[in-house]
């Protein structure tokens, strides 16, 4: 065998080893009464676009092609998962406070206008979550409307 066959085998072999591996998956079965849905009223088309391009990252539950559950994609997108959940969970919205609530729109925004998120590596596999910037506009457009609503309670 040669060297670079041996690096091969062992690779493979590696491979292998880290399918028995399992990362725990952001699935909920929970009801969702403190979406941002729920609270702040959207067009359809916003709402499937924001569900769309976010929600894989930013709820309690994502939609996992089989190609995610291979490792070691699994333990990346896991990270991913677990990071974006964490600074800011649609599924979650209402349960901010106001202030903050108004921060998390200020930077959906924010992220939208500078094209960072989706983030790149997502929108290259989920052609879906692409957004033109007439779809960006529109959520950006809504989002400012939510702001003001944050800031002006009833
Ligand atoms: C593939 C996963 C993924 C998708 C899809 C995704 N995000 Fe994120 N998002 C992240 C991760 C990871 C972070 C945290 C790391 C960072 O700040 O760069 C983040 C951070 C953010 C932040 C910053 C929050 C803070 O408090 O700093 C905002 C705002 C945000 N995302 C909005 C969005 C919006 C809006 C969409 C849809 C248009 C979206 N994201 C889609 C993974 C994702």
């Amino acid at each position: 065998m040669s060297k670079t066959q041996k690096i091969l085998l062992l690779l493979f072999a590696i491979f292998i080893c880290i399918q028995f591996f399992h990362s725990k998956e952001n699935l909920s079965a929970q009801a969702v009464p403190n979406d941002l849905f729920v609270h702040y009223k959207a067009p359809d088309s916003v709402k499937q676009l924001v569900k769309t391009a976010c929600y894989d990252c930013h709820s309690n539950n994502t939609t996992y092609p089989w190609y995610s559950r291979v490792q070691p994609v699994a333990w990346w997108l896991s990270d991913h998962i677990t990071d974006g959940k964490r600074k800011l969970n649609f599924n979650e919205f209402s349960t901010y406070e106001l202030k903050k609530a108004d921060h998390k729109m200020e930077e959906v925004i924010e992220v939208l206008e500078k094209e960072e998120m989706p983030l790149k590596s997502y929108t290259l596999i989920h052609a879906n979550a692409r957004l033109s910037d007439a779809k960006r506009k529109s959520i950006t457009t809504w989002a400012k409307q939510v702001r003001t609503q944050i800031q002006n309670p009833l």
